[in-house]
């Protein structure tokens, strides 16, 4: 029997590896996806090589296109925040690690796939749905539900028992919990446990100090078409490398640094501290645009909606009708979201400070202050309020 294990190559995954190839006296195949993360890759495959992974088991995946156009725009168009403030940098790569991990499965004859997350997060349901969504008869292997390793003093005591390298921060401190992908960075736990402590400099990994980023603002622009980013600076470029590039001004600039306290799935409180440098910029820049070409009504159903899609992509279901649905009505209100946002970018923060489009709804001749050579009639105002005031007149006559 064979096993698809979703491999980071760090070390918790790495115990995993070899505990799986004990407890289970299983064949261990793993899968490391190239999210962007920034990390080298080449080390996952020399870890999984001394622990026994058979070359040809060992999968490295560049999957950072995909995971951009195909996750984290789709999820951009609905404008998806979590709670107000988390753009959802981790739960929108689960979805594809375990669509990846399944069709691994299935190309090796394996009949079982398992994770690293832990038995108290959202990950764990985030790739488990995921893998019944796509494969209703897997068999899901969760070390961390299963296993006596229940603290990281005995899960590094177990990776030095098997010389498996137990890297240090730079504090001399068993690592804090960290995920990152293109997206985002996230860290949770050990000095971020205690919600009143701020967060130290030093867990910050890939955006500048806002009170360190230039004395001197910096202006880009962004084009879209329907509903999705297409260029820079009006240069084209494909989603990774726009959303790469955009990281490099928001760490610039410290833009989406983000410290906050969330509702998990699983009911229980957590403090986490995010950085989303491009994400960020890009959320404000699609609002911008859509400020200008989507009509009342649909940017409002839009705003209803965008929670509810935010927390369905929290909870794990991606693969599931109910987001389909929600896609396919925001997928068809970005019809006209085509067109140019100039930002300002300055310590910490990015604003829409220009938008453009063929498609506007704007009109300058309807809004104007100044003489609309009857673009409007302002007699008409009287009898639309009169309409709308005939309840709240009737409602003040009969009195308390
Ligand atoms: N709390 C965030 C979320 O649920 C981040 C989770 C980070 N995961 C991790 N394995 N470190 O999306
Ligand atoms: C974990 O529990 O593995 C990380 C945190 C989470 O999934 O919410």
């Amino acid at each position: 029997n064979r096993v698809v294990l979703a491999f980071s190559g760090g070390l918790d995954t790495s115990v995993i590896l070899k505990w799986l190839q004990q407890t289970y006296n299983c064949e261990v195949v793993t899968f490391t996806a190239d999210l962007g993360q920034g990390e080298e890759l080449e080390p996952a495959r020399a870890k999984a090589q001394m622990m026994g992974v058979k070359p040809e088991h060992i999968f490295i995946d560049d999957l950072r296109e995909e995971f951009v156009k195909d996750y984290v725009f789709p999820m951009m168009r609905a404008n998806a925040v979590y709670e107000g403030t988390y753009l959802l940098g981790t739960s929108i790569a689960r979805p594809l690690i375990a669509k990846r991990q399944i069709e691994i499965a299935k190309m090796v004859g394996a009949d079982a796939v398992s994770h690293g997350a832990t038995g108290k997060g959202n990950d764990q349901v985030r790739f488990e749905l995921g893998y019944y969504a796509l494969d209703p008869d897997v068999k899901v292997i969760a070390p961390w539900r299963e296993w006596d390793l229940t603290s990281r003093t005995k899960l590094i005591e177990f990776a030095e028992t098997h010389q498996i390298p137990v890297s240090k921060d730079k504090r001399g401190e068993a690592p804090f919990s960290t995920d990152a992908n293109m997206l985002h960075t996230s860290s949770e736990g050990k000095v971020l446990e205690d919600p009143w402590d701020e967060v130290p400099d030093y867990v910050y990994s890939r955006t500048h100090h806002p009170e360190d980023a230039p004395d001197t603002p910096e202006y880009i622009t962004i084009d879209f078409e329907r509903g999705d980013g297409v260029a820079i600076n009006g240069e084209g470029m494909s989603p990774a490398t726009l959303l790469e590039k955009l990281n490099e001004y928001g760490k610039t600039h410290g833009i989406g640094r983000l410290d906050l306290v969330e509702n998990r799935f699983v009911g229980m409180k957590s403090r986490g501290m995010y950085e989303t440098p491009g994400g960020t910029i890009y959320h404000i820049a699609h609002r911008g645009i859509e400020q200008l070409t989507l009509d009342r009504g649909a940017a409002h159903l839009k705003d209803e909606l965008a929670p509810r899609y935010a927390e369905l992509i929290y909870n794990g279901l991606w693969f599931s009708p109910e987001r389909e649905m929600l896609q396919a009505a925001i997928d068809h209100s970005q019809a006209h979201v085509t067109g140019t946002v100039r930002l300002k970018l300055y310590k910490g923060n990015a604003w829409v400070v220009g938008r453009k489009s063929p498609f506007s709804l704007y009109s300058e001749k309807v809004v104007t202050f100044e003489d609309d050579a009857g673009a409007y009639d302002q007699k008409d105002a009287e009898g639309f309020i009169k309409l709308n005031a005939l309840r709240l007149r009737l409602l003040g006559r009969r009195g308390a």
